[in-house]
């Protein structure tokens, strides 16, 4: 079971009033708050550890690099990857697909081949396929997704052919929360010697996530979603995979040699091992190791016991819900195949309007797109407002929710 009261202790921001009333937030898919141990492991790496990592052999570089592996290490146990060669830090998920792109797609991809992607992904797993697809010249199709958001999984059948190199698919929609089975879809990729990437950005804070289990090539999540600081993310890959890669970035820390061939006027490279390969440049190491905070402290909650409050919150915020009669709710009706995401709207009231309402009365949500303009345009929605929950949030707030959301509606 999961101790909410201990839990919101630990997240200083919920001490907030705004506009004269205590700060209720619900836009956990947009980002996380963070808890004071993450803030405090930030502020104690930069007062006693600070130094650039894997550079020199002074005290404190050898002390802030062995952190910074320490925490692929606990990142590759969260995830069950092999180790941390599998384990690459990047931006955020963004920035993982956009590696996949540039340093597997574009080395790989030809003329004929195709990129099978859904219609209900965020625009990090269209657009750079799109883009890549105007230089090497490959089709993108788009698999289907149902009236209610879910996916069709017959048209991602009806897809798939030899042609397909990669199927890219979300775990969780950002916008429904629609859980995607992404362990059916890779064994059917797999049937046709195509590579499945996963955006987990929505499901790795949220659920226990098994990258072996799920059998999947790649897997892309953020830190900031899940109680990290902003700008550091990870890449999950297949060790076999990364290794026959070409590297993302080019500079410091991802070369094992350049050697400057004066006969030739040119140098020569070599890669440095997995996972600095894919790490060029300073690395946001303060980041890394937030993110290795965020981990232990989900890990001490457990993530089985993280996804079953989220989905008890959710049931009950969607049958609270049904207590407001202008309010529409998008998404399945079944809720096995849903998590943590509430897409609303009220009648009468652009979704900007709804977010800016419940704002004067503390609640913080998302409203708009999400990032996600296909997925709206084929549920014909203009813009939705969204509540996405998290472990600290509960069912009181879920409550007055509900009462400001019966008030708007007589306003
Ligand atoms: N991808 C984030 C969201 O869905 C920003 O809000």
């Amino acid at each position: 079971m999961l101790d909410v009261d201990k839990i919101r202790e630990d997240f200083p921001i919920l001490k907030r009033k705004i506009n004269g009333y205590p700060l209720i937030y619900f836009d956990n898919a947009a980002t996380s708050q963070k808890p004071i141990q993450v803030i405090s492991a930030v502020t104690e790496f930069y007062e006693h550890h600070n130094a650039n990592i894997h550079r020199a052999v002074y005290t404190l570089s050898q002390e802030a690099s062995e952190l910074y592996e320490k925490a692929h290490e606990e990142v590759a146990s969260f995830i069950n990857a092999k180790g941390i060669e599998e384990t690459i830090f990047v931006r955020g998920t963004t920035e993982a697909i956009n590696l996949v792109a540039y340093a597997w797609g574009l080395h790989k991809l030809r003329k004929e081949d195709e990129v099978l992607v859904t219609l209900m992904e965020h625009h990090s797993n269209i657009v750079p396929w799109e883009n890549l697809s105007k230089i090497r010249g490959f089709r993108v199709k788009y698999a289907r997704i149902r009236e209610d958001g879910t996916l069709d999984y017959q048209s991602l059948e009806d897809m798939i052919s030899k042609k397909t190199k990669l199927v890219c698919v979300s775990h969780v929609s950002n916008v429904t929360g629609v859980v995607n089975d992404v362990k059916k879809i890779a064994k059917l990729a797999h049937e046709f010697d195509a590579l499945v990437l996963v955006d987990g950005a929505q499901s790795a804070p949220h659920m226990p996530v098994d990258v072996k289990d799920l059998s999947v090539d790649f897997f892309a999540f953020s830190g900031h979603k899940m109680l990290a600081p902003t700008g550091i993310g990870v890449l999950y890959g297949k060790r076999e995979l990364l290794e026959k890669m070409e590297p993302f970035h080019g500079g410091g820390e991802m070369i094992r040699e350049v050697s400057y061939d004066s006969a030739r006027d040119r140098c020569s490279i070599s890669w440095n091992e997995l996972p600095w390969k894919f790490e060029a440049g300073t690395p946001n190491s303060c980041g890394g190791i937030g993110l290795m905070e965020a981990v232990r402290y989900l890990k001490n909650i457990g993530m089985d016991n993280v996804v079953s409050y989220e989905k008890e919150l959710t049931d009950y915020a969607a049958d609270r819900l049904k207590e407001c009669k202008k309010v529409t709710v998008f998404g399945p009706k079944n809720p096995k195949v849903k998590c943590g995401i509430i897409p609303l709207n009220v009648e009468g009231m652009s979704s900007h309007d709804v977010a800016l309402l419940l704002d004067s009365y503390g609640i913080m949500l998302r409203s708009g797109f999400h990032c996600a303009q296909p997925l709206h345009q084929l549920i014909g929605l203009k813009s939705s407002a969204r509540a996405s929950f998290y472990i600290y949030n509960t069912k009181a707030e879920i409550d007055r929710l509900i009462t400001v959301l019966q008030e708007i509606e007589q306003a």
